[in-house]
């Protein structure tokens, strides 16, 4: 199998499990405030922070890339009424989310770069820690604006250091000098504090949560956590040597 199909091929795992895993359930509960599934950084701080670009009226309609099995999505549907779309590469992940939100909600399996949506379709388009698998970061910036309303936000999680290459400014990132590029102007909000802090929590949840994977048999998730965590086992200083994580948000 070449590198491409193990990559991919981990996510419809990692969604397998998160469909029938107590533990995992638990410890996303408790790490990050909600279970949404994550696979990344998006706790209840984050997300919260998307409700106040939603605007506070019928029709609106949200789109998340990357959108796992649609568990955030359902939760700013709760508090805002809006319609949901996502999609995501993963099957699996796409069919949960069909199975769990049926309701003003519409869910598609696809790629980054090859999926298509109506021109000024929505009013926010999210993406958490998935901006990254665009095969041309410039030309997925140019469509997702063109999907986006007039007055439409754009609101990006995005973490360097790990599959992005880490810079040593908030404004060299891949996805900033795909904005300056295309002249697009963005805010940007740098919570790699806040990261290092949640990344903390996350070992110290999945290591009071060992015993529970290993008991379903998921001990290989628990490994990987404890990979993924690793880099907060060093100063916060150090850490910074190495990663970083903002929010992009941009008004069309
Ligand atoms: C790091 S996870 C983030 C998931 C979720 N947004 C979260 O914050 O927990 C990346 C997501 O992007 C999806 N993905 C990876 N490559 C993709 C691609 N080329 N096109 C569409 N989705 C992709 C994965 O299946 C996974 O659900």
């Amino acid at each position: 199998m070449d590198t491409d199909l193990l990559f991919y091929d981990e996510y419809e795992q990692f969604y397998k499990m998160t469909g029938k895993s107590k533990a995992f359930e638990n410890f996303c509960r408790d790490a990050f405030g909600e279970d949404f599934s994550q696979d990344g950084f998006s706790d209840i701080n984050q997300i919260n922070r998307i409700l106040d670009f939603i605007p506070k009226r019928k029709d609106v309609h949200i789109l998340d890339i990357g959108c796992g099995n649609g568990k955030m999505l359902g939760y700013l549907q709760e508090k805002s009424g809006a319609y949901i779309h996502g999609f995501d590469y993963s099957e699996n992940a796409i069919n949960v989310a069909k199975e769990t939100f049926k309701t003003n909600a519409e869910f598609r399996q696809g790629l980054i770069g090859e999926i298509e949506y109506e021109i000024e379709k929505f009013d926010l388009i999210t993406s958490m820690d998935s901006m990254y698998f665009a095969p041309d970061m410039k030309e997925f910036v140019k469509q997702i604006m063109k999907w986006l309303k007039k007055g439409g936000v754009l609101f990006v999680g995005y973490q360097e250091g790990d599959v992005m290459p880490k810079t040593d400014n908030v404004k060299t990132t891949v996805l900033a000098q795909a904005f300056d590029e295309l002249e697009i102007q963005y805010d940007v909000e740098d919570i790699t504090r806040e990261t290092y802090d949640l990344l903390k929590k996350k070992r110290e949840v999945a290591l009071r949560y060992e015993k529970d994977f290993e008991e379903e048999g998921n001990k290989d998730w628990f490994e990987l956590l404890m990979i993924q965590t690793d880099c907060v086992t060093q100063p916060f200083e150090k850490f910074t040597e190495e990663m970083a994580r903002y929010i992009f948000t941009v008004r069309k």
